[in-house]
């Protein structure tokens, strides 16, 4: 397998999230977002972590930089934190916030890297959650707001955008269960929360199409490959079909025009009440491109006694399977059923993997950092994306989550996923073997 084998307008990129990376919470006038307030809680993050320093990337975005080009990534997916730019959702704009992005743009221009922006990775301006958040409708109002002033003043020099990132996940884990920011629970959250999530995916990328034509938009989904857990069990199937409507069509098929898959659940029939006027036209979108984020696969058992889609996932560790410190089965072949399935819709055009990455513990060896099991998951992975390009599936790109080891969310610093490992006393940064091996492919040194 070599770099040329995925062709020549392959982008190969890697991801980060503001939270995630940056620290600098208060710095230059940044308002909170409902991370730095959700952490503050306790029993809510592992070891009580936070991102108040992070990667310090606020201050350390050059040397990150810097690496990527050493790494020679040619595409770098950042995201914006929307406090920054308006430090109360929205209103009053904060420039400092406006120059940091800035910088960031301009440093990868001229080391000839192309950066993608993801305006919303999960951190919301604590100011706009005291007015309820995503389950106020007027958050609609707040995001195209800021989607117009991120493209008014990066525009001229980025034309790929990334509307929302993994919609399930922000509303399913912050609306639903409670257990990222900023906490909240029930049904009623949820689907008010999902429903305004998928209009303002519609509403951002149509802000940004009108501004700038010229623009490549498109928004990530979270994909799981979802399977009975028993094969022939046609309870355990039916499950896993509520189950995959669930966790991998609630956000795309509304942007595609298909609207909500209530027939598959039926649950769903309760977000009528949020549903207004010419909503279900609205949702739709077209988009340049797909993000398709896949990590796992789950397999799914029906559970009579789990409310809303009576079913339950069966843990990878109590499978026995390989998996990673997330917990995650190790399932290469799940990014070709993903990549295979989103060819099958007919609104989508091109895919990206927006995100595919692993947690593993690394070892040291004097001066170097053995990772060989994130090497491996990710060659695997892409060898099933090679299989399914060359069966003549649409997939375009291919992004490594993530750059540095860094916050990640409710698992704190424990789960590393970097291709650089950071020591976060010191702040120094080490280039793991598996970024040497991503530095080499792209350098077509192939395996
Ligand atoms: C998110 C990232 C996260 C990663 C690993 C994705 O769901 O977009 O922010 O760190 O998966 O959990």
């Amino acid at each position: 397998m070599n770099r040329s084998d995925f062709g020549e307008d392959f982008c190969w990129g890697v991801s980060t999230a503001a939270y995630q990376i940056e620290g600098g919470i208060t710095a230059d006038g940044k308002g909170p977002s409902i991370w730095d307030v959700f952490t503050q809680k306790k029993n809510k993050i592992f070891g009580g972590h936070n991102g108040n320093i992070a990667c310090d990337y606020y201050n350390k975005f050059t040397e990150d930089i810097y690496l990527i080009y050493q790494l020679k990534i040619p595409h770098y997916r950042f995201s914006i934190a929307w406090s920054r730019i308006f430090p109360e959702g929205v209103g009053r704009i904060n420039y400092k916030g406006i120059d940091f992005y800035n910088k960031v743009i301009n440093l990868c221009l001229e080391l000839d890297i192309e950066p993608w922006i993801t305006l919303y990775h999960w951190d919301l301006p604590e100011e706009l959650q005291k007015k309820g958040g995503w389950t106020n409708r007027d958050v609609i109002q707040w995001f195209s707001n800021y989607v117009s002033c991120c493209v008014q003043h990066f525009g001229d020099r980025v034309s790929n955008w990334i509307v929302l990132n993994e919609p399930m996940v922000f509303t399913g884990a912050g609306y639903f269960l409670g257990v990222h920011a900023p906490g909240k629970k029930g049904l009623n959250n949820f689907l008010s929360a999902v429903h305004h999530a998928a209009l303002c995916q519609s509403a951002g990328g149509n802000i940004i199409k009108s501004l700038q034509t010229s623009s490549n938009v498109g928004t990530s989904f979270s994909h799981s490959h979802v399977e009975p857990y028993r094969q022939e069990d046609e309870k355990d199937q039916k499950a896993a079909v509520r189950v995959d409507a669930l966790l991998n069509r609630l956000f795309l098929e509304p942007v595609l025009g298909m609207g909500y898959p209530i027939d598959d659940l039926p649950i769903l029939k309760r977000m009528e009440k949020h549903i207004k006027g010419n909503d279900m036209q609205d949702l739709h979108f077209k988009m340049d491109f797909t993000g398709l984020q896949v990590y796992t696969r789950e397999l799914i058992q029906h559970d009579f006694w789990m409310p809303f889609v009576q079913a339950r996932l069966i843990k990878a560790s109590d499978r026995f399977v390989h998996h990673t410190i997330m917990n995650w089965e190790v399932h290469p072949n799940s990014i070709y059923e993903a990549i295979k399935k989103f060819n099958q819709y007919e609104g989508i055009n091109k895919i990206i993997i927006t995100e595919n990455g692993a947690a593993f513990d690394d070892f040291f060896y004097g001066e170097s950092i053995i990772d060989d099991l994130r090497k491996d998951y990710i060659k695997s992975h892409l060898k099933k994306l090679l299989k399914a390009k060359e069966e003549g599936f649409k997939v375009n790109g291919y992004f490594i989550w993530t750059l540095t080891d860094n916050f990640e969310w409710a698992e704190g610093y424990k789960p590393k996923f970097g291709l650089i490992h950071v020591d976060f006393n010191t702040q120094k940064r080490t280039i793991k073997d598996s970024g040497k091996w991503y530095r080499d492919f792209l350098s077509s040194a192939g395996l």
